[in-house]
């Protein structure tokens, strides 16, 4: 068996796989959500220990066999959420503090003033933005009470969930990261593969704090077996949405998949080549194999789920997330609204951190449903975005796109993505793609699998042709265009 360990943005799973990536059984925690301010988010830490460890334990007692029966762990994690912590006793100094939060906006208005931008760009893939781990953990250093100087000392480690998992599962023996974590930082160089020193002393970040830099695909050291009974190799470390590329197999250039989680999440394998983005994209590692770094090009929509989840709990017009479809369907279109979920700014290609959300195209005939459906075609709309992005700095149309994530189960969102697009969909058979990805990852490392093999895996389950004309598409997506346009810089009134 393969064991898997999921720890995303709102849950912990744990996954056990077969020899055929089969799951045979499965555990799951929900974890806390602070917002102590506006645009704040963070997470407990010992919470995500606790539940990612409760969640392992549930799945290999659901299995009904031994640990020993595990051949390998596999880690994949919600990436850029930054937390720092005591070497002596592994106690976090302070939350960790979540992708979404967007408290240190101001230092990045001041990289940027200071003219660091193109540097940050060409050196690490990625544009400046609070998204990303290195400001955070500035953040953490700066506000903690002599956080900067006991880390200075050498009494502090810091990173991502990642090296915090990888640091509890082996009692602090190994404190490491690997290549597709690192690379959301701001302080790693994709062409030297290290963390880089001009970037670490622009963004004040001491080297002592980080992890060492592995491969997504190696040694990360052995669970202990105090927590499980027995001793487990851990052979693959990979962020979740570079997990769900690989749990697609879209292993060759040019293949991409997006995932509907909180938030969207489209990827492009682009083979060997680090691509530089034109059009607002970030390139990022995908993944580290052997000797071999394999990169990806990355539009991040920051609001897709979540959007969901505020029709049903901001807004109350929904009764859970689910219930989505048959609501859009009491009405034959959205009758002219469009809903822009700017709630925590606009990602890929715009960038904005400023933008707010917005509602346009009101009439006296609005319904609810006219709401809840314009409000599924924005989680298209925004992938249209980014892939229209990606084409142009690929060279080419997208000839398919791989989908995972809650919201697939939409027929009616899959078939207006398919519309919006202009490509096939392709629905895969297995959901749980994340988890999929670090479990193949981890067979492949420890010689379960080869990579033939893993063709074989996650068969496409349904695939949505595009049935719009396309004079309508387009004049559907001029009207989105026009919408985001008028949401951005909205805060700073
Ligand atoms: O970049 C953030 C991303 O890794 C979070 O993914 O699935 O936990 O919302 P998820």
């Amino acid at each position: 068996m393969i064991l898997s360990l999921d720890q995303g943005t709102t849950s912990s799973r744990a996954i056990l796989f077969d020899q055929e990536a089969g799951m045979i059984s499965q555990g799951q925690y929900e974890i806390r959500q602070s917002f102590p301010y506006p645009g704040w988010v963070e997470h407990d830490p010992e919470q995500i220990w606790e539940t990612q460890l409760a969640a392992a334990r549930d799945a290999i007692q659901a299995s009904g066999q031994p640990a020993a029966a595990i051949t390998a762990i596999g880690i994949t994690n919600q990436r850029e959420t930054a937390l720092i912590w005591e070497k002596a006793t592994g106690q976090p100094i302070y939350p960790a503090i979540v992708w979404q939060d967007r408290r240190t906006a101001q230092q990045c208005e001041e990289l940027k003033n200071r003219g660091l931008a193109p540097l940050i760009a060409r050196k690490t893939g990625l544009v400046v933005d609070a998204y990303f781990s290195a400001t955070k953990l500035a953040w953490i250093l700066d506000h903690v009470d002599g956080a900067r100087e006991r880390a200075e000392r050498g009494e502090l480690l810091g990173g991502t969930i990642d090296s915090w998992l990888i640091w509890k599962l082996t009692g602090g023996e190994v404190h490491a990261t690997d290549v597709t974590n690192a690379s959301r930082t701001m302080l790693f160089n994709l062409h030297d593969r290290e963390w880089d020193a001009q970037l670490m002393e622009a963004l004040r970040i001491p080297r002592c704090i980080l992890p060492e830099v592995r491969m997504s695909g190696g040694e990360f050291g052995f669970a202990e077996s105090c927590w499980f009974g027995t001793e487990i190799p851990i052979r693959s470390v990979l962020g979740d949405q570079q997990a769900a590329l690989f749990g697609h197999t879209c292993l060759e250039a040019g293949s991409a998949k997006n995932t509907y989680g909180t938030g969207c999440f489209i990827l492009m394998n682009t083979g060997t080549e680090a691509v530089t983005s034109s059009h607002g994209l970030l390139t990022t590692v995908a993944w580290g194999m052997g000797e071999e770094l394999y990169y990806a090009l990355e539009g991040s929509v920051f609001v897709a789920g979540a959007a969901v989840q505020w029709l049903q709990e901001g807004l109350g017009v929904i009764s859970a997330p689910a219930g989505s479809e048959d609501k859009a369907r009491e009405v034959e279109d959205s009758d002219g609204v469009v809903v822009v979920p700017a709630f925590t700014g606009l990602g890929a290609p715009y960038w904005d951190m400023y933008a707010r959300g917005a509602v346009f195209g009101l009439t006296r005939g609005t319904t609810s449903g006219h709401l809840v459906r314009a409000t599924l075609e924005s989680l298209a709309f925004q992938s249209r975005d980014v892939i229209g992005a990606m084409e142009k700095d690929a060279g080419m149309p997208l000839t398919g796109l791989r989908v995972d994530g809650g919201a697939v189960r939409n027929d009616l969102l899959m078939q207006f993505q398919a519309d919006i697009l202009g490509s096939e969909v392709t629905r895969t058979a297995y959901a749980e793609t994340t988890a999929l990805g670090a479990a193949l990852l981890a067979g492949l490392t420890s010689g379960v699998w080869s990579r033939e093999q893993l063709e074989r895996f996650n068969k496409a389950e349904k695939v949505f042709s595009p049935l719009m004309e396309p004079e309508e598409r387009e004049r559907r997506y001029h009207a989105w265009q026009d919408a985001v346009s008028r949401t951005m810089g909205w805060e700073k009134h």
